[in-house]
This record gives structure tokens, C-alpha cells and sequence, in this order.
């Protein structure tokens, strides 16, 4: 089994080492377009297998997607962090250019791969990638609500002061400040969440989450790395092992939750070949508005891509 991740930066690096640690593939290849980075990173991630105790060999390469050839699952992380000030839609030109150069190689040399967007703004990105891509929707999805669960999780075993093992939750809608955290479906333990804590205080938690990455964004200056990268390392396990799990991944709708043609975070089955299911919540009226809320703010943004693809085109 063989792994690409494209883009060597702080997303990339964390989630191939993540991968490497994990040692459920052979390979792991980290491919970036900054002559040595990739090289340098892969090396020093080989080199900790013998201290760690595991075999996946992690190779690095300058733009050369010939070395990605055959791979099972590619994560794209190329692109731009976002940085103070910045919104995730500023990044859509640039970026956009990027996953469509990338995607396109990535598809030379492995057809019949997986896809794991993780480049930002994330719903519309995994949009450009599956345009670009021209594979069926379940091969290219994009990861945002398993960080986005997991920082929710997190701040939820902080208040409760307990382990966030015992935590399970689901999240709907696109990667922003428009997310659906569902504390209808949020349990500890098996446990409802709205037995354990406060509906004030589970708001503010559920507002927490939702500026989640805009909060690491202010402390460090730059976007949050060790959890994005963990959390696309756990849907490629997903895939790789065929477990079947099921997560909030960013996924091409048609006709799920009411809507088409829109890449939103819904929980969906992941598996050998990767989106296996969308699961439908029987969401009531003011969750359903919520997620209308959302769709409608990523769907702003995939007009904007739309008309710069028109645009090119047109050129
Ligand atoms: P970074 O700047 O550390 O790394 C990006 C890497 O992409 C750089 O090494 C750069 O050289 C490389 N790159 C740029 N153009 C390329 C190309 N054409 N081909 C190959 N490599 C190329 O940024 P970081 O922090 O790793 O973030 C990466 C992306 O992930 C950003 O767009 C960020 O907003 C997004 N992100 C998304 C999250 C999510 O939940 N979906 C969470 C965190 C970050
Ligand atoms: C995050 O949520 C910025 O999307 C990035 O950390």
C-alpha cells in the first residue's frame, strides 16, 4: 500500500508522519514544489523509524509526480496557510491553482486513487479537485469535520474533565464559521451530552469550535497543524484498512439533506473505496436551517471559483 501527500509544509510533514508512526502502509510518499523540503522532511521522518519501531519507508520528491505513481490514497495539503486577518475565501484564487495543477498529476500517475482534499477554503478546494479530477465524487472528498469534531471533543473533555476517548460527535456543513456541531448527536459515554453540561455552556463551547482554527490562527500566526494532520492520517487508516468508519467528511451531495451539487460536510462511511456511504440524519427544522445556512455560504463561494474557471476559460 502506498500513501502521496502533496505539499511538505506543516500539514503535510505532520500528516506523513503520522502515517509512518501508524505503519499500516509500506510507503508514504511527500511530494512538494520548494526544491528539499519534501527530500529533507521524509529523511528525517526515515530516520526516526528506528527509534519509534516502524517500517513505512518515507521517500521525498521536488515536483517529480512520477514517484507518486499507483498510489492507494493522495492528501493534498498544497497551498496557502491562512494567515491573521486573513478569511479561508481570500485563499480561493491562489489555491485553486494549485489543487487543479496538483490534481491533475496526482491522476496521471494514479488513476484510480483516493482523494483527501485538506486545502483551503476546504469545501470549495475538494470542488475544484473533483472537477479537475473527472472521477466518480466517492474518490474525492475532503477532510474538515473530523478536526473540527475533534477540537468540539476536545474542549468538551476539558469542561467535563474527563478523557476525550469517551466523547463522540458529529458536526454537519462546510469548514467555517457556518458549521453545525450537533449536540443532539453528541454522547459521552453513551451518555447525552445535554445531561452532563449546561445548554450556556455547551453554546459557548459549540461557538468555540466554530472559530476553533481562527483561534489557533491568532495565537501562532499561521493555521493549526498537528490536528489537521492527525485527522486526514485517520481517514486515510480508514481507507487503507477498509474499517468502514464513519466520519464527517466533506462530500459531493446529490440530492442528500435536500441538496445537489455541493461539496458540505455530512457523516459518510469510509472505506476501500473510499465515500462507501453518506449517512442521512433525520435533522430537525432548526438544524436543517442551520445546514441551508451553510450550504448557501460555500455555495458563494463555489460561485466565485465557478466564474474564475469560466473566466480561464474564456482566455
Ligand atoms: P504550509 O505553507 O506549511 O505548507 C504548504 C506547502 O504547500 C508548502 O510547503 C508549499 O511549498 C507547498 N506547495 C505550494 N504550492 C505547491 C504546488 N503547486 N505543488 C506542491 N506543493 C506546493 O501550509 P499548511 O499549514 O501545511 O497548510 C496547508 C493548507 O491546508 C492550507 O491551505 C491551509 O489553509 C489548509 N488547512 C486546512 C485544514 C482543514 O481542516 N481542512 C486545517 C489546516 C490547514
Ligand atoms: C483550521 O481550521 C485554518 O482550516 C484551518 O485550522
Amino acid at each position: 500500500m502506498k500513501v502521496t501527500v502533496i505539499g511538505a509544509g506543516n500539514v503535510g510533514a505532520t500528516c506523513a508522519n503520522v502515517m509512518a508512526q501508524k505503519d499500516i502502509v509500506n510507503k508514504v510518499v511527500l511530494l512538494d514544489i520548494k526544491e528539499g523540503v519534501a527530500e529533507g522532511k521524509a529523511l528525517d521522518i526515515w530516520e526516526t523509524a528506528p527509534v519509534n519501531d516502524y517500517s513505512t519507508r518515507v521517500e521525498g520528491y521536488t515536483n517529480d509526480y512520477s514517484q507518486t505513481k499507483n498510489s492507494d490514497v493522495v492528501v493534498i495539503t498544497s497551498g496557502l496557510p491562512r494567515k491573521p486577518g486573513m478569511s479561508r475565501d481570500d485563499l480561493i484564487a491562489t489555491n485553486a491553482g494549485i489543487v487543479r495543477q496538483v490534481t491533475e498529476n496526482v491522476i496521471k500517475y494514479s488513476p484510480d486513487t483516493k482523494i483527501i482534499v485538506v486545502s483551503n477554503p476546504l469545501d470549495v478546494m475538494t470542488y475544484c479537485a473533483y472537477l479537475t479530477a473527472k472521477v466518480d465524487s466517492s474518490r474525492v472528498f475532503g477532510m474538515a469535520g473530523v478536526l473540527d469534531t475533534a477540537r468540539y471533543r476536545a474542549f468538551l473533555a476539558s469542561e467535563l474533565n474527563i478523557s476525550p476517548k469517551d466523547i463522540q460527535g458529529m458536526l454537519l456543513g462546510g469548514h467555517g464559521d457556518t458549521m453545525v456541531p450537533l449536540p443532539r448527536y453528541t454522547t459521552v459515554s453513551g451518555i447525552p451530552v445535554t445531561e452532563l453540561i449546561p445548554v450556556d455552556r455547551l453554546n459557548a463551547i459549540i461557538d468555540r469550535t466554530k472559530n476553533g482554527g481562527g483561534e489557533i490562527v491568532n495565537l501562532l500566526g499561521t493555521s493549526a497543524w498537528y490536528a489537521p494532520g492527525a485527522a486526514a492520517a485517520q481517514m486515510v487508516e480508514s481507507i487503507i484498512k477498509n474499517e468502514n468508519r464513519i466520519f464527517p467528511c466533506c462530500a459531493l451531495l446529490n440530492g442528500q439533506y435536500g441538496l445537489k451539487d455541493i461539496y458540505l460536510g455530512v457523516p459518510a462511511k469510509l472505506g476501500k473505496n473510499g465515500i462507501e456511504e453518506i449517512i442521512e440524519l433525520k435533522l430537525n427544522t432548526a438544524e436543517m436551517d442551520l445546514m441551508n445556512t451553510s450550504a448557501k455560504a460555500v455555495r458563494n463561494v463555489m460561485d466565485v471559483l465557478d466564474k474564475q474557471l469560466a473566466a480561464s476559460a474564456a482566455k
